[in-house]
């Protein structure tokens, strides 16, 4: 098992990662003198049903609550069911709320707990490997309004999160493409050794769909470190995890959210080397050495079917950006990123041509 220490201003806290982690938590909270709500994916309900009966049986004090976790669901009206379960049960501030799901579940069970009487106390227990590398760490809260993703939220960070590697067992290989591509951004985050290692252990994973502690932990480490550093993104650093999101969004807003976010991802990091190698930031020679090294990752080939002009016209609404200007993140080598680059919108379509037509050809 791995542990990583969080430290951001607002609060410490331990992440747990490995096997069977799932059983810390059992033990954790053995015999609270205070109420927990299990705020629960339904479909992980579905495929862990014993391990979570187990938990719930065992101990009076813990609620439940479980939806359907699409992003449908991940909206105003949902949190207030879930208000409503907790006022209903007399759950006050010294009580808590533990998300055991992907990032749908986390993002809506931490933004109620963020805004329940003012805040109480929220655990993640997250279920995906998205989750698991990226969503559960942060303190990132929210839910979707009037279509737009993430809206209304809050920065609220968790008091532990539990990383219990066998609940990914049951992911299918959408869902393990989805974390892959979150996964991929890592890769940039530092320097070269770190680049050679997730390069390699997330190619060996998606070939023997086996879950490495080292490589979660890995993940975590380098998220914790921009996080620590930037907690509400206030000085601009947190950004550099948004590598290749301006360009995924607008694949999933013009394909009409047919892909998964890290499937887009995947397209929107290597669009981003594209038009980083366009602009002279990275040489031909390492642009074609970052492409090759990661062509290994499926690619979804539906972006082939998105209209340039349409992810161009989503680009320019992006909510990160202002007048309407194509704003990216873009890596000119590992660990050293630049932010906030206005890239002019002919030189971005000329990228999405050249990336089309290397999806062509795998
Ligand atoms: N807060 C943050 O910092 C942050 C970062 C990235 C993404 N997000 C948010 O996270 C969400 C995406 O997260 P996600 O990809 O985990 O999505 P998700 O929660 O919808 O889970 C994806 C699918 O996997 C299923 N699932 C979950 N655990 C499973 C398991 N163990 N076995 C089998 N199936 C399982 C779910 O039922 C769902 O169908 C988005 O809403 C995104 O905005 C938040």
């Amino acid at each position: 098992m791995k542990k990583i220490e969080v430290k951001t201003e607002s609060k410490s806290y331990e992440v747990l990662i490995g096997q069977n982690v799932f059983s810390q938590f059992v033990q954790d909270f053995n015999k609270p003198d205070f109420k927990i709500l299990v705020v629960c994916d339904k479909n992980v309900y579905r495929l862990h049903r014993t391990r979570i009966d187990d938990l719930l049986n065992s101990k009076e004090n813990f609620y439940f609550y479980s939806f359907n976790s699409t992003e449908r669901n991940k909206n105003l009206k949902n949190t207030e069911l879930i208000y409503k379960h907790l006022f209903k049960n007399n759950f006050s501030r010294k009580d808590a709320i533990v998300a055991l799901g992907g990032g749908i579940v986390g993002d809506v069970a931490g933004f109620v707990a963020a805004t329940y009487m003012r805040g109480i106390s929220f655990y993640q227990v997250p279920t995906t490997l998205l989750s698991m590398v990226d969503s559960s760490v942060g303190g990132k809260t929210g839910v979707n309004f009037i279509e737009i993703k993430n809206l209304i939220g809050a920065f609220y960070q968790p008091e532990k999160v539990y990383a219990d590697l066998n609940f990914l067992e049951t992911l299918s290989p959408k869902e393990i493409i989805s974390g892959a591509g979150e996964i991929f951004k890592y890769a940039f985050l530092a320097d070269e050794e770190n680049y050679l290692l997730i390069r390699n252990k997330l190619a060996k994973l998606l070939s023997e769909k086996k879950f490495d502690e080292n490589l979660i932990a890995r993940c975590i480490k380098l998220k914790a470190a921009v996080v620590e550093n930037d907690e509400k993104e206030l000085s601009g650093l947190r950004k550099v995890l948004n590598l290749g999101h301006t360009f995924a969004h607008a694949f999933e807003s013009a394909l009409k959210f047919q892909i998964k976010h890290g499937e887009a991802v995947i397209a929107g990091i290597f669009a981003s080397l594209i038009v980083s190698e366009k602009l002279d930031i990275i040489s031909k020679s390492d642009f074609q050495k970052y492409v090759s090294d990661f062509l290994f990752l499926p690619v979804n080939k539906k972006i082939l079917n998105s209209d340039t002009d349409s992810v161009i016209e989503f680009m320019k609404s992006d909510k990160k950006t202002s007048d309407r200007k194509i704003k990216l993140v873009l890596a000119s080598k590992p660990g050293n990123m630049l932010i906030d680059v206005f890239v002019d919108e002919r030189l971005v379509k000329k990228s999405l041509k050249e990336l089309f037509e290397i999806f062509r050809t795998v």
